[in-house]
């Protein structure tokens, strides 16, 4: 068998040999004690990209995700985001566990939420109600195939929410996608949020890290939540290393897995058996659906796999492609066409 085609996420890319030298290289100190100068330095530019006061660098998203929904809210309060959020459906239910908040989701059929229909699901505190305490954009939204939620949509998101002593989370794993779609900065995006997320270890292809940005206040008590969790990592600057490379480097060539994702979607919505509207796919996901009877979800990954083609089912008749740095234009060509044999194997479009 060729060698692997690897769509299940972008979280599987390497790093690259220049940032595997970086981490041999780094010069590394205990983070704990803030004494870390490469952890530091990648913290100093992550707040100065997304234009905020301070960061903090974690190892992973949930954890950044955690400790913003923790930051803004108080204990006993509802957090509002979209069905299919990541901190809805991912995330072991970490803002109950950790937050002490319970989730209410909105079901936006675009994954894009809009304050228009948040409005009608805010509950002020009362005798009776949880009050709202926070909003968590998801931007873009993973599970709704890469959704990006343009800028005014959040601005107006964040005003309301602000006007009314509301505090707004961003879930902004992949918002380096976002910018690159909205040809803007992520700092444009995240400007009116009170806190923003976003992981250096998928579309960015370093091998582990996020950061939670937002007031310098916000970002000291996170810190303290980040070691409650167990996130204080000592010497990981040979993380923050490689991800220091990602942050700088990367963000400029996504454009080519976005265009990628889209010579993928537009060959698969040509494929009797599968449905897609390649229009929607804007950035680097492609959730596309089996519609016929003849092959379940679980059955095309598998062929795909025997074919040397990663692509995982999510739920209900969907499977996720996701592009990524180590994935080309000719291996989206060659899954497409390993689909195009499973599904003609079944006598569709003859
Ligand atoms: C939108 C979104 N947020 C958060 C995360 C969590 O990141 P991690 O896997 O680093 O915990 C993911 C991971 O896939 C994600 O897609």
């Amino acid at each position: 068998m060729s060698a692997l085609i690897d769509l299940r996420s972008d979280t599987v890319t390497r790093p690259s040999p220049e940032m595997r030298r970086a981490m041999m290289e780094a010069e590394v100190g205990d983070d704990v004690y803030r004494e870390d100068p490469t952890v530091n330095r990648l913290e100093q530019r992550a707040a100065e990209i997304l234009g905020k006061e301070a960061a903090v660098f974690v190892p992973t998203g949930t954890m950044g995700n955690t400790m913003g929904i923790k930051v803004n809210t108080h204990h006993g309060q509802e957090v509002i985001c979209e069905a299919r959020a990541h901190v809805m459906d991912w995330e072991l239910a970490m803002m109950a566990w950790f937050a002490g908040c319970l989730a209410r989701p909105i079901r936006a059929e675009d994954g894009i939420l809009r304050w228009s229909a948040i409005q009608d699901h805010l509950r002020p505190n009362g005798p009776n109600c949880a009050g709202t305490g926070c909003i968590v954009i998801e931007n873009t939204h993973n599970m709704a195939g890469g959704a990006v939620t343009p800028i005014d949509v959040v601005e107006e998101i964040c005003h309301e929410a602000h006007a009314r002593g509301l505090r707004v989370h961003m879930d902004g794993a992949r918002i380096f996608n976002a910018a690159t779609a909205l040809e803007c900065s992520a700092a444009g995006i995240a400007r009116h949020a009170d806190t923003v997320m976003f992981c250096l270890s998928k579309g960015l292809g370093a091998p582990a890290g996020s950061l939670l940005c937002g007031r310098a206040a916000d970002i000291a008590q996170a810190r303290l939540y980040r070691k409650r969790l167990g996130g204080g990592m000592r010497q990981a600057g040979v993380l923050a290393a490689a991800g220091l490379i990602a942050l700088e480097k990367m963000p400029a060539r996504l454009h080519e897995d976005h265009s990628n994702a889209g010579h993928l979607a537009e060959r698969i919505s040509r494929i009797p058996g599968l449905r897609i509207d390649p229009k929607r796919v804007e950035t680097n996901i492609v959730i596309f659906e089996v519609a016929t009877d003849d092959l379940t979800p679980a059955a095309v990954s598998a062929k795909l796999k025997e074919r040397g083609v990663l692509i995982n089912p999510v739920g209900g008749a969907r499977l996720r492609a996701v592009t990524h740095c180590d994935v080309t234009r000719e291996n989206c060509g060659q899954a497409a066409g390993a689909l195009e044999e499973i599904l003609a194997a079944t006598g569709l479009g003859k």
